[in-house]
C-alpha cells in the first residue's frame, strides 16, 4: 500500500484527480469506479476544471458508479444519480451510454438486478481505477462492518452509523421529507478487490480510527477497508488529521520520498 499524506482537503483532492487524470490520458477508454460524498466533491471539481481547460477527454470513459440507494429514483436530490449529474457528468463529455450506476428503483429480483451489475463491469473489461472513500466505520462502499471479504454486487441494509451519518441529509421539512433510505445497492467487497488500481480519499479526525485500523489493523471483515490490505495495487490519499492515528507516519513518508525518486509515476 502506498500511503500519500496531504495538509488538507484542496491537496487530496487535487492528488487524486492527478491520478485520475494521467490514467485516462494513458488509456482514454478508461474504465473508472467512482464514489460519492463529501470526499468526492473537490476531487470532481477539479477533473471538471481540467476538461473545461481541453486538457482531459472523458469521451470514451465508461463508468461505474459503488453504490446507490434503494427506494430514489435518479432524479431524487438526495440519489448518488443526481449528485454524479452535479458534481461531475453535466460537466464533462462523458458518454450517457457509458454511465452505470446502480439502479435505486428495482424491486424485487434484487440478485438478478446485481448480477447483471456485475457482468456488464465484467463486459467493459473490468474496472482499471476504483475511487473510494470511507466511512466512520470503515465501509467502502456501503459494505458496512461485518460484509464478507467476498462479497459482490447486492442488496445491503445500511448500519446504525450510516443512518446517523446520513440523516443530516434526509432532514424532514426540506426537499426529500421522506425518511433516511434503509438499504442500498452497493458492489462487494469482492468486486472492489477485483478492480486493478485503487485510490482510497480520507479527510478528517472522524475517519482518523478507520483509516488506522484499515493500514495497520488485521484483515477482518468488522472494518472492511482493511480487506484493500489484500490487494496489490493501493494508494491511501489522506490529510493530516485522518492520518493521526497511524503510528508509522515517519515510514510512510519514507517511502513517499523513495516513490518520488524511483517510481514518480506512482504520484501523477
Ligand atoms: C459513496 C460511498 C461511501 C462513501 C463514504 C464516505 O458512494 O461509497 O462509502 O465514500 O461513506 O463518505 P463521505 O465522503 O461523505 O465522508
Amino acid at each position: 500500500m502506498l500511503v500519500i499524506l496531504k495538509r488538507d482537503d484542496q491537496e487530496i483532492s487535487r492528488q487524486a484527480a492527478q491520478l485520475i487524470a494521467s490514467a485516462v490520458r494513458k488509456n482514454p477508454a478508461l474504465t473508472l469506479g467512482l464514489a460519492t460524498g463529501g470526499t468526492m466533491i473537490g476531487v470532481y471539481r477539479h477533473l471538471v476544471a481540467l476538461h473545461k481547460q481541453g486538457s482531459l477527454d472523458f469521451s470514451r470513459v465508461v463508468t461505474f458508479n459503488l453504490d446507490e440507494y434503494l427506494g430514489l429514483p435518479a432524479e431524487h436530490p438526495r440519489s448518488f444519480h443526481h449528485f454524479m449529474q452535479e458534481n461531475l457528468f453535466a460537466h464533462v463529455n462523458v458518454d450517457p451510454r457509458n454511465i452505470h450506476i446502480p439502479d435505486g428503483t428495482i424491486r424485487g429480483n434484487y440478485d438478478q438486478y446485481c448480477a447483471s451489475y456485475e457482468e456488464a463491469i465484467r463486459k467493459a473489461g473490468g474496472i482499471d481505477v476504483q475511487l473510494l472513500g470511507i466511512g466512520r466505520n470503515g465501509h467502502i462502499g456501503f459494505n458496512e462492518p461485518t460484509s464478507s471479504i467476498g462479497s459482490r454486487t447486492r442488496l445491503k441494509v445500511l448500519s446504525q452509523e450510516t443512518l446517523d451519518d446520513n440523516s443530516k441529509f434526509f432532514a424532514p421539512g426540506e426537499e426529500s421529507p421522506e425518511e433516511s433510505p434503509r438499504c442500498a445497492i452497493t458492489m462487494g467487497i469482492g468486486t472492489i478487490l477485483e478492480t486493478r488500481k485503487i485510490l482510497l480519499l480520507a479527510t478528517g479526525a472522524g475517519k482518523s480510527a478507520a483509516v488506522a485500523n484499515s493500514i495497520e489493523g488485521p484483515v477482518t471483515s468488522a472494518v472492511s477497508a482493511s480487506a484493500l490490505q489484500l490487494h496489490p495495487d493501493v494508494t491511501f490519499i489522506i490529510d493530516d488529521a485522518a492520518a493521526s492515528q497511524l503510528t508509522q507516519r515517519d515510514y510512510y513518508l519514507r517511502v513517499l520520498e523513495m516513490t518520488a525518486l524511483l517510481t514518480p509515476d506512482r504520484l501523477s
